[in-house]
């Protein structure tokens, strides 16, 4: 599908959202949603993995799993305000030698990027239009498993995005948030040779862990 997603997630992430985020996850460690990715991943008993973490934002979840899970991360974001955040937190951790980071949009530069052990999405997918494209290429890079978070598909979640979606339009910012069909998203993932390990659910966030079907992660 084509679609200028990079630019228009450059806009909409701002340097000031980004540096609020940072400063949250300072002072607070990360959002509960991302939690969910960390134990999840954590369940799996890996070691020395390289992760891929698309849309990772500040980079809480490759901060995170380079303390004890993973030896190398990429980071490709659409947003060059999240990337410089998540660059000088690595940098202040002392682990940016590790981490690639990309400014682009994941699936433009999926074909140059080597297959890893883990995949991330957290928050990405309803930030993008065509989730399946998104999902498949994610898939393709992932030997053994992929966590990802998206909003739930409940009634408050459809209402409140529309509602987003409403003032987006009347401020002529062309960003929406998408509310992409689970059953779907779920279906894509098993016949990319995945299954479904670990399903988690707050408020607002589902979290799902999928493993590749018939070998350990
Ligand atoms: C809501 S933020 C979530 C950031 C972070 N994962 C978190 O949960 O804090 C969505 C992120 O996904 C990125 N993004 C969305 N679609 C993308 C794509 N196709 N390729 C790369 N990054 C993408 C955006 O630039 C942004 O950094």
């Amino acid at each position: 599908m084509p679609c200028n997603c990079c630019e228009i997630t450059d806009n909409a992430f701002t340097e000031a959202e980004a540096r609020s985020e940072l400063k949250s996850y300072r002072k607070r460690g990360p959002a509960e949603q991302t939690k969910l990715i960390l134990t999840a991943i954590r369940s799996l008993n890996l070691k020395n993995a390289d992760l891929l973490d698309i849309g990772g934002g500040i980079g809480t979840i490759h901060h995170e799993l380079l303390k004890d899970v993973v030896r190398t991360a990429t980071h490709v974001d659409a947003s060059s305000a999240y990337l410089k955040e998540a660059k000088e937190e690595a940098v202040r951790r002392g682990h940016s030698d590790r981490v690639n980071f990309i400014h682009a949009d994941f699936t433009d530069v999926a074909p140059e990027l080597p297959k890893v052990d883990l995949v991330t999405l957290d928050r990405v997918v309803c930030c993008y239009p065509d989730f399946r494209g998104l999902l498949k290429s994610a898939a393709d890079h992932s030997k053994s498993a992929i966590a990802l978070t998206y909003p739930r598909e409940t009634w408050y979640m459809r209402f409140g995005l529309r509602v987003i979606n409403f003032f987006q339009g009347l401020r002529k910012d062309p960003f929406r948030v998408f509310l992409h069909p689970v059953a779907e998203m779920d279906s894509l993932l098993k016949k990319e040779g995945f299954e479904r390990v670990s399903l988690r659910r707050l408020l607002v966030w589902e979290m799902a862990l999928y493993q590749k079907s018939g070998g350990a992660a």
